[in-house]
């Protein structure tokens, strides 16, 4: 890992690390999100687990379960549980009214239905992620049916944006769900609001990275070694 990764990656580690202290108590139900921020959570989740602390752990994504199960943590079905106490996961963009962009790392789907049933959302990120516009750095993912996907960029295409079939190793991304997902490229995007309405109607989409309204909390670490809680 070079210099600067090393850094990011510690910036990331002190968010998310900061969360699980915070936030996760002996007897709670913790969904566990996806990513490289995401990551570092669970790794704590797992030293509390270890520790003694008898958690339920709700996982976004293959990839978080199989982490979590490395670190010993016990992994159960949404459909087991009534309600998560606490979510802790990453996003590619914050804006100031903490609405965000969600799912560079593929898991959109899984981490929406995750938040929907959690009664404390809490997002961790490095300074790198804060903008003042949705859209500006990070493109919006969206994930969608193969089925006539390449109707369904157009459809993408007419609310204003580039639209990119997202490609892994080479090969067409698959998420967890069997679905495409397309990067879409907005230069800005002033109503995150009328536009996830707007692409939501699409047929084909299955959801989108817009996460209104949804984190009760956002973590953020800064090079300076400041670490901020933002709350509604
Ligand atoms: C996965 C996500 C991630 O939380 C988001 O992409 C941030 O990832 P990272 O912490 O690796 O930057 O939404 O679907």
């Amino acid at each position: 890992m070079g210099k600067g990764t090393q850094m990011t990656d510690d910036l990331k580690r002190i968010a998310a690390e900061k969360a699980v202290d915070d936030f996760v108590k002996d007897g709670m139900t913790v969904g566990l999100g996806t990513g490289s921020t995401a990551y570092h959570a669970i790794r704590r989740v797992g030293e509390l687990v270890n520790k003694g602390f008898k958690l339920k752990c709700v996982a976004t994504s293959l990839q978080t379960e199989n982490i979590a199960e490395e670190c010993g943590i016990t992994v159960v079905d949404l459909d087991e549980v009534d309600q998560i106490d606490v979510t802790i996961d990453g996003a590619d963009e914050v804006d100031p009214d903490m609405q965000l962009i969600k799912g560079l790392g593929g898991a959109l789907l899984r981490e929406k239905i995750v938040a929907a049933s959690t009664a404390f959302e809490v997002i961790v990120v490095d300074e790198s992620k804060l903008v003042e516009k949705l859209g500006t750095k990070s493109p919006l993912p969206v994930e969608v049916l193969k089925f006539g996907h390449l109707k369904t960029k157009k459809a993408l295409e007419r609310q204003g944006c580039i639209a990119v079939l997202r490609v892994k190793d080479d090969k067409t991304f698959v998420t967890d769900n069997g679905n495409y997902v397309y990067d879409c490229k907005f230069s800005g995007i002033d109503n995150p609001f009328f536009l996830e309405s707007r692409i939501n109607v699409i047929p084909g989409v299955v959801d989108n990275g817009l996460f209104l309204n949804t984190a009760a909390a956002v973590i953020v670490s800064s090079a300076d070694g400041n670490v901020r809680v933002m709350n509604r």
